[in-house]
């Protein structure tokens, strides 16, 4: 079960010979796909022989095989993980009945809309980032652009998949606005308001691929509770290669940050003007950068109040963050959670129905899981010797969704006067002139083993290649 055919023009784990009707409907969906890659896919990179990883099996140990190959010939494929045999739905008002196998006609909708929404996120972020490869600071980080760009495509076969399986007519259609939709575009934008936002440089990239690919990870990881089985199979399988997508955010912004306490030593000075005039880029532009990626993306949870979320739980579509690991009666009737209002110009907490609060739930989840990173930044700063430290914004800060949409409140979460968030929105958020520094610094840096002057050399290559390997071929 767990190994994949690649003998098929559809790469898959899932027996897709035997229903010659899916396999149909996805064959005439792959052109489409391809065209979409070819538009949309990383500029001018077509013809490039990249040093990428694929599935080969969905085993833990040694799923993957490492090769060069060009992107449009990427195998994309359908890997779902190996079903568990005989499993129960364990949380919402169904808990201990059989895991679904098909779509039950009552949830059909939501799970749809799930699905799609789910879908969507993956080919917005490779529209995001298409240009980014014209800028990259090196060979090995052109290599990690390109793996998570392919990976996000595969992603958004894995969504298609279950459209086209299990959703009919809608599904199919469902599956070709899925190619429609364009990131950023004003007539047929993708549905998440983050995915609309411009990758513009590298340090926003890394930033997306730490923050926003976690957000990824905390949504994969509720719908791998779902009682729709194969959903709960397909994004297991996901999150082994989201794990890489944060890798190359976190170590990115690492190595970011390295370069920079490397030339404040050197010259022994915190003076952003002297720093900026080196070519590194200042830590108060990366906190300014943090403060922004972080709170667009914990905007993704949705508000903090919400009947659908309630919904989705106890109708057993979407779980919490590690269902399986907790303790309580995993039905939540009855239970409270607190979420934070705006009230005589305070913030407050107040407790509400837990089903309702199950966006903030995960949200406090996701909160908790960013910070570690961020510590780990924080230790290539105190190494160095320079008392200065990143931290994570409040989760009140910057907010555009929910009971906190709009409110005025700082970093360190107070609740300020309009007056005061204009006079210091430029030290918190990145100003068009931080964008313009960041812009400036955006080289082209591709002769193996090179790297960009704003930007330390990864410790590792991948796949235990030398740092100065040919990872990518440009022919
Ligand atoms: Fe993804
Ligand atoms: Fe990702």
């Amino acid at each position: 079960m767990s190994g994949i055919n690649y003998s098929e023009k559809i790469p898959n784990n899932v027996n897709l010979s035997e229903d010659r009707t899916l396999q149909r409907a996805l064959e005439h969906w792959q052109p489409n796909y391809l065209s979409w890659w070819q538009d949309m896919g990383p500029d001018g990179s077509q013809n490039f022989d990249v040093y990428l990883r694929t599935a080969v099996s969905v085993d833990p140990q040694g799923w993957a095989q490492f090769g060069h190959v060009k992107m449009p010939d990427y195998r994309w494929g359908i890997f779902l993980n190996p079903a568990e045999a005989d499993r129960k739905i364990h949380f919402g008002d169904h808990l201990g009945e059989a895991a679904w196998q098909d779509v039950p006609g009552e949830h059909r909708a939501n799970l749809r809309r799930i699905i799609v929404t789910q879908g969507d996120t993956e080919p917005a972020s490779v529209e995001q980032q298409r240009h980014l490869g014209l800028t990259c600071p090196s060979q090995y980080d052109l290599r990690n652009l390109f793996q998570v760009n392919v990976e996000e495509g595969r992603h958004l076969w894995a969504m298609v998949y279950l459209l086209h399986k299990y959703f009919g007519r809608d599904g199919r259609e469902e599956a070709e606005a899925l190619l429609e939709r364009r990131s950023g575009q004003e007539d047929n934008p993708r549905i998440l308001e983050a995915f609309n936002e411009k990758t513009p440089d590298w340090l926003s990239f890394f930033m997306f691929t730490y923050f926003t690919d976690r957000d990824g990870k905390f949504q994969l990881c509720a719908l791998a509770e779902s009682a729709f089985d194969p959903l709960a199979r397909t994004t297991k399988f996901m999150l082994t290669e989201e794990a890489h997508h944060m890798f190359v955010g976190e170590s990115g912004v690492s190595r970011v940050i390295q370069r920079t306490v490397d030339m404040m030593n050197q010259l022994k000075t915190d003076d952003v003007t002297k720093l900026r005039a080196a070519g590194v880029i200042d830590l108060p532009t990366i906190q300014r950068y943090l403060n922004f990626h972080f709170s667009v993306t914990i905007d993704l949870f949705g508000a903090d109040q919400s009947s659908n979320a309630a919904t989705f739980y106890s109708s057993g579509l979407k779980g919490r963050y590690e269902e399986g690991k907790r303790t309580d009666d995993h039905v939540l009737k009855g239970q409270t959670y607190k979420v934070l209002e705006v009230s005589n110009g305070r913030l407050h907490e107040k407790e509400v129905p837990m089903l309702n609060a199950l966006n903030e739930v995960l949200r406090d989840d996701y909160i908790t899981d960013s910070k570690g990173g961020v510590e780990r930044w924080n230790r290539v700063i105190e190494k160095a010797g320079i008392p200065c430290r990143l931290t994570v914004p409040h989760k009140a800060f910057h907010r555009n969704i929910g009971a906190l949409a709009g409110a005025k409140v700082s970093p360190d979460g107070r609740v300020i006067s309009d007056a005061e968030w204009n006079a210091k929105v430029n030290d918190w958020l990145p100003t068009g002139e931080d964008r313009a520094y960041v812009a400036s610094l955006m080289g082209r840096v591709v002769e193996p083993g090179k790297f960009a002057n704003w930007i330390a050399p990864p410790v590792m290559g991948i796949n235990r290649q030398p740092v100065d390997f040919d990872y990518v071929r440009f022919n």
